[in-house]
């Protein structure tokens, strides 16, 4: 399953790539949970995913407190929110625990598109409105 689609995009480009390359991770963790279960990869890929979306929510956040709006506060705790969810599934591979691992993806799937993109368009017009350059 992929989790990237060109119609997830927010028009910042380099926002896009990051969000692309963290559903991608997403993706490899899912494949390599069922095609290669007793290696070393699927422990890695979480480890990268976490530290890429800590690296994502970063640039971000210098985005949000250059403009500040009233959704901010709001935004950075989805980002928090998503790192803990992050944390459970990495948890969760460390563990060997299939099932949880599968649920948690799912949830990140979700949180990501329901939560978190809304969120980073919602910013971006902020930003646009406010005459910033892109
Ligand atoms: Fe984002
Ligand atoms: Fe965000």
């Amino acid at each position: 399953m992929t989790s990237w689609d060109p119609s997830l995009r927010t028009g910042h480009s380099v926002f896009d790539l990051d969000h692309q390359q963290l559903a991608m991770l997403l993706d490899l963790l899912e494949d390599s949970l069922s095609m290669l279960p007793d290696s070393a990869y699927p422990a890695t890929m979480s480890q990268r995913l976490l530290l890429e979306a800590r690296e994502h929510f970063r640039r971000e956040e210098a985005y949000l407190r250059h403009d500040p709006s009233p959704e901010s506060a709001e935004h950075m705790a989805s980002h928090d929110e998503f790192i803990v969810l992050l944390q459970s599934l990495a948890a969760a591979v460390a563990k060997g625990d299939a099932a949880a691992a599968a649920g948690r993806i799912a949830e990140a799937r979700t949180m990501f598109v329901d939560v978190l993109l809304p969120a980073d368009a919602a910013m971006l017009a902020v930003v646009d409105g406010a005459g910033a350059v892109r």
